[in-house]
């Protein structure tokens, strides 16, 4: 069992638990991520690793409670437990001094985000991050991002925090402005966001990587739950990714794959609530 130690709501139904899980605090590496189960027999959740205390043996993972059993994993008080923590999974995340980045993120990719962005700050980047929501109180981690970015611009669709739009209105800037224009690029958000950052990129030649969440079901490259198509290729995004190049991710079939299982979704959530 994995005692919660902290549980902070940070956005309309986004939480942030510290979890108590040694062997994966001090083994995690920036990017990886890692599968709960609440209970025994529970859906099987894919979630980043935003932070890790080795010396305190805890993890910070962040949640967005969407489904029944996203909403069973928050509602779980301090004191309480995870019946499993399985990881860590996936590959970390590529870190290297290219000089200028930019890190986009948006609604809760920007926790995704976080570690990824601090990593490559460590590393020498000069990291300007752009996160985006809805509205304000969709903006989340502003403030422990400005601490090792050069400069954070915020934007929301209904203008209630920063600039009224989307964040890659702000990367268009960014790419026009010879002085701030990045060499890389790194998004983390909704599938369209990603997809919409990539097309902004592409006749730019720069180079794009998106972070996806596809469904996954068992995380070790087994099940082909979370099969996407990156270059004409299947790939698994639990074991190849979570991250890819995103000009040659194919997102129409990755969005067809994550609508499919909207309707077990609700059946699950109706279920829930009778
Ligand atoms: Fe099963 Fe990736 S989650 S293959």
């Amino acid at each position: 069992m994995y005692e919660i130690l902290e549980n902070e709501i940070l956005a309309p139904n986004l939480h942030r638990l510290t979890v108590k899980a040694p062997r994966v605090a001090g083994a995690r590496k920036p990017g990886q991520f890692v599968i709960v189960r609440a209970d025994r027999g529970d859906e099987r959740i894919p979630l980043t690793i935003g932070d890790a205390d080795p010396a305190a043996g805890t993890v910070t993972l962040f949640i967005q409670a969407i489904g029944a059993s996203t909403r069973k994993i928050v509602n779980i008080p301090v004191g309480g437990a995870l019946r499993d923590v399985a990881g860590p999974l996936g590959q970390p995340t590529h870190i290297e001094n290219w000089g200028r980045v930019a890190c986009i993120g948006g609604g809760v990719g920007t926790a995704v985000l976080f570690p990824l962005a601090r990593a490559l700050a460590e590393a020498g980047n000069e990291v300007t991050t752009v996160i985006g929501g809805r509205s304000e109180q969709y903006i989340i981690l502003a403030d422990e991002l400005a601490a090792f970015s050069a400069e954070v611009l915020i934007t929301t669709e209904d203008g209630s925090r920063g600039r009224k739009g989307f964040v890659t209105h702000a990367l268009a800037d960014l790419i026009a402005d010879p002085a701030r224009a990045p060499k890389v690029v790194l998004a983390v958000g909704p599938v369209p966001m990603m997809r919409a950052v990539a097309e902004l990129t592409r006749p730019h030649g720069i180079e794009t990587v998106v972070s996806l969440n596809p469904i996954m079901i068992d995380g070790t490259g087994m099940c082909g739950g979370c099969r996407v198509v990156v270059g004409g290729e299947s790939k698994f995004a639990c074991v190849d990714g979570p991250e890819f190049d995103g000009h040659l991710v194919d997102f129409e079939g990755l969005s067809d794959r994550l609508t499919t299982y909207r309707s077990f979704e609700e059946q699950a959530r109706h279920a829930a609530t009778e």
